[in-house]
Order: structure tokens, then sequence, then C-alpha cells
């Protein structure tokens, strides 16, 4: 039988980093969601794709081609790992995101790519859409300020000059989206174990986590 770890939060809350060092200490296969949806809204802009052309959409979701090969994002054969962290990608994967056909596509693509194998899968509906019997649900979360200040000190590890006023407003607006819209809202499952991260090292946060999936083992 193969196992399924759902963990879901809001951006910032350390989902990224500790779900990819799990899949490595665990030896499980690691899938963004997150990444499918910013291939997605990278498409639509490279075709300059209206939000409300739903015949536009429904050619590119045929068209489209997604592999995430390790910790590599593949569009179509195309490396695009890197595009896909620009800010005008990010902006532009909330709403599109929250388009019902799009979901439908990704949500069929996510159940696919875990068929048969142990994962664990990082998102905002992996417990109460994707996978509502996975074996492990985490919902990780962390105060927006402490998001925003992650952030920030991520921009600058990577030469990103940033603003933390203007990055923790972009949070709060990000999370009101996600969580308000009509299409798989971003919410805790009811059984999913919460997790705070705001006080806790990335180290403490993967040891909590590996636990919780050692006693589901048992
Ligand atoms: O986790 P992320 O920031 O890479 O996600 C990009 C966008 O996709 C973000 O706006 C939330 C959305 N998303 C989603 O709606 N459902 C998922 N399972 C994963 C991401």
């Amino acid at each position: 039988m193969s196992l399924i770890v759902a963990i879901d939060g809001p951006a910032g809350s350390g989902k990224g980093t500790v779900t990819k060092l799990i899949a490595n200490r665990l030896d499980l296969q690691y899938i963004d969601t997150g990444a499918m949806y910013r291939c997605v809204a990278l498409k639509m802009l490279e075709e300059k794709v209206n939000l409300e052309d739903e015949e536009k959409i429904k050619n590119i979701l045929d068209s489209i081609e997604i592999d995430l090969d390790g910790s590599k994002v593949l569009l179509n054969n195309r490396d695009v790992t890197k595009r896909i962290r620009s800010i005008e990608v990010s902006n532009f994967a909330s709403p599109v995101s929250a388009i019902s056909c799009i979901r439908t596509k990704m949500v069929d693509l996510q159940r696919n790519l875990a068929n048969g194998k142990n994962v664990i899968m990082e998102g905002r509906d992996i417990g109460t859409v994707v996978f509502p019997n996975a074996n492990v649900k985490i919902y990780l979360d962390a105060s927006p300020e402490e998001r925003a200040r992650r952030r920030v000190e991520q921009n600058e590890k990577n030469g990103i000059e940033s603003n933390y006023e203007q990055i923790l407003n972009d949070i709060i607006e990000r999370d009101t989206r996600d969580m308000s819209r009509e299409n798989s809202p971003l919410k805790k499952a009811d059984d999913a174990i919460l997790i705070d991260t705001t006080k806790l090292t990335i180290e403490e946060v993967i040891e909590k986590i590996i636990s919780i999936i050692e006693v589901s083992e048992k």
C-alpha cells in the first residue's frame, strides 16, 4: 500500500522547505502542486490568455504537459524551474488557481502523479480535496508578520531588494483571496494536524512531522 503525506498551508509557512527535506530523508516522492498552478499561470501569461476566456483556457489545458522531475519543473519539456518563481507569475498564479476547470485538471494530474507511489505532496487543498484519505495530513501555519520576515530574508539571500510592508500586505491579500475563493479554498482539513511554525526552526518542524508519519505507520 502506498503512503500519502499531505502538507497544506499558506505561502511562507515553511511548507516548501520542510516538504523537500522530508522527501529526501524518508525517500518519498516530492510533489509541489503550487508549481503546477504556476506553470499554468506562466503559459497563460506567455499566450496572453484572458482569465475570462474559458475556451482559450481549455485549449491551453489540453496542450499543457507538466513534469516534476525532482526539484526541476518542466512545462512541455522546457525547464521553467526559475521562471515560475518570478513575481509576475506568483501574482498571476493566485487568480489562475481559482478557476474551476484549471483546478479539476490539476487535481486529476496530482492524483495520477501519486498513483502507486509513496508521496509527500504540498499545496492548499491536498488534505481537503486531492487526497481526503491521505495517511497523514498536516496544516502548517505561521503569523503573517513572520512569513513576511522570512520572505524578506529569502529575497536578501537571492539579492532581490524587497520592502517588508509591501510583502506583508501582499501576503495578507493573497491569504484572503486563497481562503475566500469558492473553489477549494485554503483551509485546514478537520482531521489535519496543525503546526504553527512561527517560533519553530525548520529542523523542529521536520522532526515533528517525521514523528507523526512514523506513528501513522505503526
Ligand atoms: O505554493 P505556491 O505559492 O507555489 O502556490 C502558487 C499559487 O497556487 C498560490 O496562489 C496558491 C495556489 N495553489 C492552490 O490554489 N492549490 C494548491 N494545491 C497549490 C497552490
